[in-house]
């Protein structure tokens, strides 16, 4: 019997004709398709046309709905299966040699094994589609900070994600081809073969999933999820947990952090990085708008989730964003919480799991005050808000994404694709914590800085499956990202500060402190700017600043409330207060995820959690 082909959209070349030279490139191609056995292979140029055909396909396949063109120009809607709608971090592994390098935090099976297990599910797993080459650089093409990762997925859903995410195609192969270059082999399978005859589902994926690493061989194998942080192996796998590894090597970081620019109305311009878990607004506030009373500063954005740092020949910090696009939480995003980032996802955007409307266009809850009078939820069911007031049902999945091309950002910075990266004056870590944890302080030192990143912790989110809302620790927010033992990864960055002549200053934030009532005491959003001048300022050596027993805090008079005068005294001091008890049980945290590392720890985080007792 034939397959039925739903493929009548064509493309205007021989796909299957190698774009590159690179033996190496071409003998893993070759024997990944002996084990997959697709229909066929395809090598992907990267071209607009390419993509525009791409998703034509994936209408027609029912994958995609194209979106309605008067109000969502260029923009597609895609439903996961509801059983693919996140990371799972339980079935991610790093999968090195030794069980001691991937650490506690990370799952570990052997590799020798988990080969075996992969040789099984990848075997035949393409039958029915098509095999994908993507080849693909994570940073600017030719930058002397980008990697270069070649995918061959079966998803053309990933492929056109891709697209967006990272620079894929023809200039990519040009890299690759220069020096016989050896790349980060990346494969990705859903893991459903079609059987001759046998139709497609618009969201194949399989309900055993494997998110694997191979430290050593840098390598990564991803089956069974079409969701994007299992599946655009680009992000979190290589920009990541394999990058990490690499930046551990060569002497630079890999981190889970936000890139912006800060101008003065001088026309001073201070970089900043910042890590927060997923899920805790690293896009709002990488997209921030300064609010009332701040005239002449404006924000510019690099990057939204992921910064590789690197010192200079001066000794300077430089960061550049591996990514090409945003892969954004869309649910709470409004043009009142994210201007900018609403203008980013207007046209040219791939939407995942959102609700879709009867006009033909995208909701989620936030985006408007009011909800739409009806749509289809992002199972496909019809929602009203009766409906969903009735059931709790949600019309968007919690985890709803948005695909969107980074140029497209109103404040996106002239230097974000600068090869050389734009030179950091401030870390900031932050977390999403109820209480205990103050709006805002600084670290000592790089030290205490590290230690400060080091227990960093926050309550749960929808970016992976598991429970919403329970404090964990999340060092540096790395947790689900660190492809190392998370204690010589505290080493790492110890020994990043022999290299680095220019230290940048280290700060801490929290925006989600509550009163006894459960209300936020902080507006959040643009007024975060407030903050964010504060630690500009401190990153300059020229605000004031009161030490206590876990670093340096501006009091009220130190913040500029131009625009918001009616801040009181009072909440701010709720907002910054620290107490001594609650903190003795926030150490024991600290402890607790130290016991777990303990022959890894470096001594310095001891002795840095020593200093704290004491001063408390
Ligand atoms: C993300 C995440 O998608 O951190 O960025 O989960
Ligand atoms: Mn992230």
């Amino acid at each position: 019997m034939k397959r039925m082909s739903t493929a009548t959209v064509k493309h205007p070349r021989d796909v299957s004709k190698p774009l590159s030279g690179n033996k190496h490139l071409l003998r893993w191609v070759e024997k990944m398709a002996e084990l997959t056995k697709p229909d066929s292979i395809y090598w992907v140029d990267g071209s607009k046309a390419e993509y525009d055909t791409l998703c034509a396909q994936m209408v027609q396949s029912g994958t995609f709905v194209k979106l309605n063109q008067d109000l969502w120009p260029d923009c597609f809607y895609a439903r996961s299966d509801a059983g693919d709608v996140a990371r799972v971090e339980d079935r991610t592994f790093i999968c090195s040699l030794s069980k001691e390098n991937a650490g506690p935090t990370n799952n570990w099976e052997n590799p020798h094994e988990m080969r075996r297990k992969l040789k099984g599910l990848f075997s035949g797993c393409m039958r029915g589609r098509t095999m994908y080459v993507l080849p693909f650089s994570m940073g600017p093409v030719g930058s002397p900070m980008s990697q270069i990762g070649v995918q061959l997925t079966d998803s053309p859903y990933v492929v056109v994600n891709m697209r967006i995410m990272a620079r894929i195609g023809l200039p990519v192969i040009r890299e690759i081809d220069k020096d016989e270059k050896r790349v980060v082999p990346c494969m990705h399978s859903v893991g459903a073969p079609l059987a001759p005859g046998q139709k497609d589902v618009p969201w194949p994926c399989n309900r055993e999933k494997y998110i694997v690493h191979f430290p050593e061989t840098r390598e990564i194998w991803s089956f069974g999820s079409g969701y994007g942080g299992n599946a655009l192996l680009g992000k979190k796998c290589f920009a990541l947990r394999i990058a990490s590894n690499i930046a551990r090597d060569e002497g630079w970081m890999a981190e889970h952090m936000l890139i912006v620019g800060v101008e003065s109305p001088t026309g001073e311009k201070t970089y900043v990085a910042a890590a927060f878990p997923s899920a805790c607004g690293k896009t709002n506030f990488a997209m921030m708008i300064p609010p009332p009373g701040f005239d002449g500063w404006k924000v510019w954005t690099v990057g939204d989730d992921i910064a590789w740092i690197k010192p200079d020949a001066e000794g300077r910090l430089r960061a550049i964003n591996p990514e090409a696009g945003f892969f954004g939480v869309a649910p709470g995003t409004s043009e009142k919480t994210n201007p900018n980032a609403m203008k980013t996802l207007a046209r040219n955007t791939i939407f995942t799991n959102v609700a879709l409307t009867p006009e033909g266009g995208v909701w989620w809850e936030g985006m408007t005050e009011e909800p739409p009078a009806e749509c289809l939820d992002w199972q496909g069911n019809r929602w009203t808000p009766q409906i969903g007031k009735e059931t709790g049902r949600k019309a968007a999945h919690p985890n709803s994404r948005f695909t969107a091309p980074a140029a497209q950002c109103p404040t996106i910075d002239p230097a974000w694709e600068d090869p050389e990266g734009v030179p950091i004056s401030a870390l900031i870590f932050g977390g999403r914590r109820a209480t205990s944890i103050p709006l805002v302080y600084q670290a000592f030192n790089w030290t205490s800085g590290v230690y400060m990143g080091a227990t960093l912790s926050s309550e749960t989110t929808a970016a992976a499956t598991g429970n919403v809302g329970n404090v964990r620790r999340d060092p540096m927010a790395m947790l689900p990202f660190c492809g190392y033992h998370m204690g010589e990864y505290f080493r790492h960055w110890l020994n990043m500060q022999k290299s680095i002549k220019i230290l940048p200053r280290i700060f801490h934030v929290n925006w989600f402190r509550k009163d006894e009532q459960g209300g936020f005491l902080w507006p959040g959003f643009g007024q975060n700017m407030r903050v964010l001048r504060w630690i500009v300022d401190r990153a300059h050596g020229r605000a004031l600043a009161q030490e206590t027993p876990i670093g340096w805090m501006p009091g009220y008079d130190d913040i500029a409330w131009k625009g918001l005068e009616d801040f009181s005294r009072e909440t701010f001091e709720k907002l910054q207060a620290f107490d001594r008890d609650t903190w003795h049980k926030e150490v024991m945290g600290h402890e607790e995820l130290f016991i777990s590392l303990h022959s890894h720890l470096p001594p310095e985080m001891v002795y840095e959690r020593e200093l704290l007792i004491c001063r408390l």
